[in-house]
């Protein structure tokens, strides 16, 4: 059984990956409008990613005796200036995210939870993939300086990102 605090924790963090699909998919629809579908592309595989973090803490409340409740999503922002400034929102965002682990983690050891915080290892993990995935774009843009060519190259490099759920025992909700 999950104690309260945790439960109120968890449920919150559901709500935190359901605004970061909103985001990423507020994002894709930005990269579509521009005809840049391989930017589009990676960010509809991230909409994926977050389902599937929502769904993994969602599932693991359930599975503790918890309750789920799921709460109002609040609306990402919808302009945005450019794809350099929407993938610095992005590792900014990620970075946040890491922020909210750490603090399920603090909150696990400080109740005494261990299955919770051996739990949350695997996003401990997932946040050093998904903070390096941003960054390097934010770099890689960078480099691009804002030049159609090399963005355009980076748009088809974009295209080839998959979605890849994790095998059952490896991490699958
Ligand atoms: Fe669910 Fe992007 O971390």
């Amino acid at each position: 059984m999950i104690g309260k605090k945790m439960e109120e924790a968890l449920n919150s963090q559901v709500n935190a990956e359901l605004y970061s699909a909103y985001l990423y998919m507020q994002m894709a629809a930005y990269f579509k409008h521009k005809n840049l579908p391989g930017f589009a592309n990676w960010m509809t595989v991230q909409v994926q990613e977050e389902m599937l973090h929502a769904t993994k803490f969602y599932n693991y409340i359930l599975d503790r005796g918890g309750q789920v409740k799921l709460m109002s999503i609040d609306g990402p922002p919808t302009s945005f200036e450019s794809a350099l400034g929407i993938f610095e929102m992005a590792y900014a965002h990620e970075q946040k995210v890491t922020g909210l682990i750490n603090n399920l983690v603090n909150l696990a050891i400080e109740q005494k939870d261990h299955a919770a915080n051996m739990f949350m290892q695997w996003f401990v993990n997932e946040q050093v993939e998904e903070e390096a995935n941003a960054s390097g774009i934010v770099e890689q843009l960078k480099m691009a300086d804002g030049q159609p060519g090399a963005v355009l190259m980076l748009d088809r490099e974009m295209a080839a990102r998959v979605f890849t759920p994790p095998a059952a025992g490896a991490g699958a909700p």
